[in-house]
Order: structure tokens, then sequence, then C-alpha cells
């Protein structure tokens, strides 16, 4: 059994190749497999799903992680069949619904990254409204992505920097990896530091893959309606132990790195 406790003197320590952990990010997956498993439909695996996004939030928030990044829908997932499509959707709504007064009370804030002009007009409205009232809060962000793509994120971020070349607000020369990550839509937050996989899939998917160039991978067999606190916690160990050199050696501080 893991106590949050434990990881935290794990970081604080410095132990060997502990590195400070601000940014996790996860791929949910296996809400379907979930569901097939106990002969439920596909839809009853993501109510499953969202059940436990709450689990994981109250984990992390736990752990005083800093941002919280979930994959919830990607832009390939519009090609699904329309009743799962409009289940996944319905089941935003009422996560929004039934818990942003919990949000708020936790001083969470909540960002959403993705397309969202693809979504339906009423998910879309709670979306925004959400955010909006709980930009007031300071604590960890909750930044779910919906309706994203890793590649068109960084298509949007490039036209966008052509855009200010045109304009001259920008020079060529002053182009660096830094300067182009804020034309993403994670320009407000720091690059995860940890992500983390389920279902045994071992691929990023399109997710965050700009940002995710320097991000400890974590795979685990687990189910996403089964991944628990302890899951959780486990993954959490595993990065502490790892030793990120960021393409440096050992004896070098990774701190003066990019993003
Ligand atoms: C992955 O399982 C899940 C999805 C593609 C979407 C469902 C997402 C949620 C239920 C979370 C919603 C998040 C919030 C914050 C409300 P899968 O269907 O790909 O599973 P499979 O690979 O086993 O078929």
């Amino acid at each position: 059994m893991i106590e949050p406790r434990d990881l935290k003197t794990l970081d604080k320590s410095g132990a060997s190749g502990a590195h400070q952990l601000k940014h996790v990010a996860i791929i949910m997956d296996g809400n379907g497999r979930w569901a097939n498993q106990r002969g439920f439909s596909r839809i009853i695996g993501h109510k499953h799903g969202v059940k436990n996004v709450r689990t994981v939030v109250k984990a992390a928030k736990s752990l005083g992680i800093e941002v919280l990044s979930l994959f919830a829908f990607s832009e390939e997932n519009w090609g699904r069949p329309l009743l799962e499509v409009r289940s996944i959707m319905a089941l935003i709504d009422q996560f929004i619904i039934r818990d942003r007064k919990t949000l708020d009370r936790e001083n969470i804030r909540l960002k959403v990254i993705g397309d969202l002009t693809r979504l339906p007009l009423k998910t879309r409205a709670l979306i925004e409204n959400t955010v909006e009232i709980l930009s007031k809060n300071s604590g960890m962000i909750l930044n779910v992505a919906i309706s994203y793509s890793g590649r068109a994120d960084i298509l949007n971020a490039s036209l966008k920097l052509a855009e200010a070349l045109k304009q001259g607000a920008l020079s060529p020369e002053n182009v660096t990896p830094e300067v182009f990550s804020k034309y993403l839509s994670t320009s407000d937050i720091a690059a995860p530091d940890l992500l983390i996989r389920t279902s045994g899939e071992h691929r990023i998917s399109n997710f965050m893959i700009w940002q995710l160039a320097y991000t400890e991978l974590y795979f685990t067999d687990v189910l996403w309606p089964d991944f628990s606190e302890q899951d959780f916690y486990a993954a959490i160990k595993d990065y502490h132990m790892r030793d990120r050199r960021f393409g440096l050696v050992k004896t070098q501080n990774p701190e003066s790195l990019p993003l």
C-alpha cells in the first residue's frame, strides 16, 4: 500500500533520480474493453471511466500536482459510431454539471484544449462557462483535451507564428522552440513530466506530441475504469525512481532546459 506521504518524502529527499513532478498527463484508455469483459455496452464503460476521473483528480490534488492533463476525446474519436460519440458528449456535460461545484470547492481551475467548434453548442457553452467560473481559483489546473489532435495543435501554432512573421511582430532569427511553444494551446502550462497510458497500449496517439518530447512514459495494463488511486501512486513512485537527463549527462543541471 503506497501512502501519498511516502511519495512526498521521496520527492523532497531528492533521492537518486528524483525529480519534481508538476504535470501529469493521462491517456485514459480501455473503457470499451472493460465493458466488453463484463458484457456491458461500451457506453457503460465510459460511464465508469468518468467515475474514475473523479478518483484520479482527487489523488492528484492530494499530492500537490500542479497540472493534470486528461485525454478525454481525440479528433479521431469523431469517427466512432454516432451513439457512442453522443453518449461521450452527454457524459462530459454531466461531469461538468455535477462536478463543477466540487472542483470549485477544491480550488481547481479548468482548462480545455482541442477544437471546441466541433462540439455540440450546449457542451461548448457549458465548458466555456465553467472555465470562466473556475478561472478565479488558484489551485491545480485540470487540463482536459477534447476534440484534440497534437498535430492540429502544432499546425495551428505554425499558422499563428507565420502570421506574426508576416506582420513583422516577430523575426525568423527569434523563433526558438520556447517561442514556438507559446503559440500552442498549452502556452500557459509547463510540459508534462509524466505521461501515463492505461490498458496495455504503447502509443502516444496524437496527444500533446510537441509537449511530450522529454516526458517520462509509463504504461500499465490496467484498464482505465479500474485504474485506482494506488495504481496512480505506483506510477508516480516509478517516476521518482527515474533518472531524467534531458539529453545531458548526469552531472549537468536539467533546470536550464527549454520547455
Ligand atoms: C478510452 O476508452 C476512452 C475514450 C476514447 C473516451 C471516453 C472518455 C471518458 C469517459 C472520460 C471523459 C472525461 C471527462 C473529464 C469527463 P476506449 O473506448 O478507447 O476503450 P477501448 O480501447 O477498450 O475500446
